[in-house]
């Protein structure tokens, strides 16, 4: 198994660039299942979850093949369009591939997608998705462990796609690529807001599908008879973005980040500025456009605690919290952070507790009391973010830290230990006996 050994106390300085959206990707790929055109993907990031995805399109008839290796393109063809299974092979091995229930769906009138199970940040149920397609006239039955999905066409109509937590965004990216080819106008409400989602409705509207207001919680879907091909370019990662300027952060470091998407990081530099981490674009490299900013991120000075809930996007990202925390663990004073989207998603507290952290969980919450410092320490990765918390806990601690199971991080950092090596980090990927 590999593990990263991080040898931390080094200041991060220099820039990355970063790659297309590991959610976003996800999501787009799946969407290329409602034609049997050519789909062209640029900026996919080659991450084990992307992999897994091409995988899982593979057994699906609908392949995706490599079109150019610098842009990160990738085209889809389909050799089998009679093809609706998922199997649980490759499903136990990412949640992201409920998303092709929708697509394959509307496309070819059945979908056999094995029934994602729980994972490490929590149940993660898909009624909200189950909900959303039967609105839309989808007759859909559990048989050993399979979600089975059959339509003659499914039909227009309007559907609350809100559940305890709030919005989600597989769920709303199921039903809005679906009701692309319904009969008939759709309206889904309480819609998550998350960006990635915005990026489907691009790609989907290249592809001649009607949609309005993806962004907001209304989104409107005007149903076509067919869908086309298209060439689309993948929005940057937010989450791959955020996790960089928080390393440097945690560092005192100094970090330019190109392909920075701004417009969808507010609540994260709301939370950086009050932390007492500079964040500042650079109009000259990137005056127009939002999502494709460079920005500059510094520290120099003491962190200043503060209070964090994760919530459905605008609000501060589940997937920053395991990342942010590192950085509290080391402000001057007390914090609180809430998890509003997935409130069991702190197995990283243990493992930072490890290293020196004082971490007090009360239910959805933690308290974290600044310390002077962290201690390197071995730690067990968990989910993808709590391994990426970790990983930056290690850059600021005293000595060596051992981070087991980075294969967590492989599904959404493409190499991170090369990045944080150009940016002066003390990190290798090792093997370790399992
Ligand atoms: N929920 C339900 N019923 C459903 C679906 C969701 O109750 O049918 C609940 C969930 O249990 C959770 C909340 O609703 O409490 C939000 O879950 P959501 O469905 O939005 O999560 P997701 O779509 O399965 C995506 C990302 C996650 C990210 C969440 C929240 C992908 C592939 N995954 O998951 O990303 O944390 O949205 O923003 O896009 C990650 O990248 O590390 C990751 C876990």
């Amino acid at each position: 198994m590999e593990a990263f050994v991080v040898r931390g106390g080094r200041r991060l300085r220099g820039s990355v660039r970063i790659n297309g959206a590991k959610n976003s990707s996800l999501i787009l790929m799946a969407a290329a299942l409602l034609t049997d055109e050519p789909v062209t993907l640029r900026g996919v990031p080659r991450l084990r979850d992307t992999n897994n995805m091409t995988a899982l399109l593979e057994t699906l008839g609908r392949g995706f093949a490599v079109q150019d290796n610098a842009e990160q393109a990738m085209t889809a063809r389909t050799d089998d369009p009679s093809r609706c299974t998922a199997h649980y092979d490759i499903v136990r091995t990412m949640r992201a591939s409920i998303c092709v229930l929708g697509p394959l769906l509307a496309k070819r009138g059945e979908a056999r997608v094995s029934m994602p199970g729980g994972c490490n940040i929590g149940d993660r149920p898909v009624d909200l998705h189950l909900h959303g397609l039967r609105a839309l006239g989808a007759r859909i039955d559990l048989e050993e462990g399979y979600i089975v999905a059959r339509t003659d066409r499914l039909r227009g109509t309007r559907v609350f796609l809100g559940g305890p937590f709030g919005s989600t965004v597989l769920g709303t990216a199921n039903v809005m690529s679906a009701a692309t080819l319904a009969a008939g106008t759709t309206v889904i409400e309480s819609a998550a807001c998350e960006p990635e989602i915005e990026d489907l409705a691009a790609l989907l509207t290249s592809m001649g599908a009607r949609i309005t207001g993806a962004g907001s919680p209304r989104i409107t879907v005007e149903g076509v008879d067919e869908l086309t091909g298209a060439d689309h370019q993948v929005m940057p990662d937010r989450i791959e973005a955020g996790t960089f300027m928080l390393a440097a952060a945690i560092t005192n470091g100094e970090v330019t980040i190109e392909n920075c998407p701004v417009d969808a990081l507010t609540a994260t530099l709301d939370r950086l500025s009050a932390v007492g981490v500079e964040v500042e674009s650079d109009p000259a490299a990137s005056p127009q456009d939002r999502m494709r900013q460079t920005v500059r991120v510094a520290s120099h000075r003491r962190l200043e605690p503060v209070q964090v809930v994760t919530q459905p996007h605008p609000g501060f990202p589940t997937d920053l919290q395991a990342q942010l925390m590192a950085l509290l663990c080391l402000a001057d004073g007390n914090s609180i952070i809430t998890e509003k989207i997935f409130p069991d998603r702190f197995l990283h507290v243990a493992e930072l507790s490890r290293m020196g952290a004082d971490l007090t969980r009360n239910g959805p919450s933690v308290l974290v009391s600044g310390v002077k410092k962290l201690i390197g320490a071995p730690v067990m990765a968990s989910d993808l973010r709590a391994s990426a918390g970790l990983v930056l806990a290690g850059l600021a601690a005293q000595g060596t830290t051992l981070i087991n199971r980075v294969y967590h991080l492989d599904r959404g950092y493409e190499s991170m230990e090369v990045t944080l090596r150009g940016l002066g980090a003390d990190i290798e990927r090792v093997s370790v006996p399992t």
